[in-house]
């Protein structure tokens, strides 16, 4: 192909993108009852094992929700049913990010608990992650992180839809000259994440949010999602909007003296998606955060971090931190108002994870397995 062709393609390309957007920009000021999932009688939890170290920390919180509901699973109120097929070689076969009927099933779910998927690197293969927070339309991405002998307290909320992210498995490339890829950032997708997160500050007695951006570079998309967030605040007149830039904030978290002042953040999808790393090292490694992906419809609890290939191949899957699904867990019940067991199993974590640490995970032979340390959080539970 000769480079004009290529120019044209990407054009049209670039036109297919911006159309399919101003589409999503549509669709999403519609209006659409939320779900109230505080208030289901009966309620589905859909449980994927994902690839790597992800059925080794499912299988675990499998065993934790079959402890802590046995009533509610006994009485018929919870099901828990196990989705299969969520997996890179079944998706790989079929050429698909999630196969059609994988999802089918876990729409069929009321809430999700997933475990870590490996995605694939280049290639035109999309992250399972990212398809299914766009096709569930997950827009917010809600990441606690808490150090409390260091009065850390941080809500993380990472838009999940737009950014990057979503477009990027549509970039375009000449090649052996150029490749570029695009970033989309919507008014109706930042006006949500931005009230999820002043929401949360109201609800909870927060009285600073972090509008986390890098506008001065990024002048149109952050310029927006900066925008928007500070209009969005002037409905909260109690909540303190600060604009930060994404550089020096990556500095102020490492920063004792400055960081233990931040609250609530609220970020476009790739400075939440790198910072949240940040931030659960600081807790004490990313094999110790949760992570829930909300929509008005759906709901979908993970991990913070990826498969870790790289642990399997070294064999070290059984040394994998199982707090890390345990905390979507407790996300989890919360979200679906089964509150009295989150506040139990919260408690529990911060017995073991903070406090007593009998056990503690390394992700090396030196620490302790997935398995025994499960069964350290378990035996807490009466
Ligand atoms: C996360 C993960 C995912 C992401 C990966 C596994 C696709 O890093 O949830 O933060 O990049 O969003
Ligand atoms: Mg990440």
């Amino acid at each position: 192909m000769n480079k004009e062709a290529y120019i044209q393609d990407a054009m049209a390309q670039y036109e297919k993108v911006l159309r399919q957007q101003i589409a999503r920009c549509e669709k999403m000021q519609e209006a659409t009852i939320p779900k109230d999932f505080s208030a289901l009688t009966t309620i589905t939890i859909g449980l994927c094992g994902g690839d790597g170290i992800g059925p080794v920390i499912m299988e675990q919180a499998r065993r934790l929700l079959e402890k802590l509901l046995k009533k509610e699973l006994d009485e018929g109120k919870v099901t828990l049913k196990e989705i299969r097929g969520l997996t890179i070689e079944n998706r790989m076969a079929k050429g698909e990010a999630v196969p059609a009927e994988v999802l089918e099933q876990m729409k069929a779910c009321d809430v999700i608990l997933k475990g870590p998927t490996t995605t694939p690197k280049g290639g035109t293969m999309e992250s399972a992650n990212v398809f299914l927070r766009r096709e569930l339309d997950l827009y917010a991405n809600v990441r606690p992180v808490r150090v409390p002998e260091e009065g850390i307290d941080w809500m993380f909320f990472r838009e999940n839809t737009e950014g990057e992210y979503v477009l990027g498995s549509s970039g375009v490339e000449i090649p052996g000259d150029l490749a570029m890829d695009f970033k989309v950032i919507t008014d109706c997708g930042t006006k949500r994440i931005a009230r999820a997160a002043f929401e949360f500050a109201r609800k909870n007695g927060k009285n600073q949010v972090a509008i986390v951006t890098k506008a001065n570079i990024m002048k149109k998309t952050d310029g927006k999602f900066s925008k928007i967030c500070n209009e969005v605040a002037k409905a909260y007149p109690e909540v303190n909007a600060e604009d930060w830039y994404i550089d020096i904030m990556t500095a102020n978290l490492v920063n004792k003296e400055m960081r233990r002042r931040f609250q609530v953040f609220v970020l476009p999808n790739l400075y939440g998606d790198i910072i949240t790393d940040e931030a659960a090292q600081i807790q004490g490694g990313v094999g110790t955060a949760g992570s829930a992906n909300l929509g008005d419809q759906y709901a979908m609890f993970e991990a913070i971090h990826g498969s870790a290939p790289r642990m399997v191949e070294e064999g070290l899957a059984e040394y994998a931190n199982p707090s890390s699904i345990f905390k979507a867990v407790e996300m989890m019940l919360r979200h679906i108002g089964l509150v009295e067991h989150a506040d139990k199993l919260e408690q529990v974590l911060q017995l073991c994870c903070e406090t007593e640490k009998k056990l503690v995970v390394t992700g090396t032979k030196e620490g302790s397995t997935c398995k025994d340390f499960a069964e350290y959080v378990l035996g807490k539970i009466d």
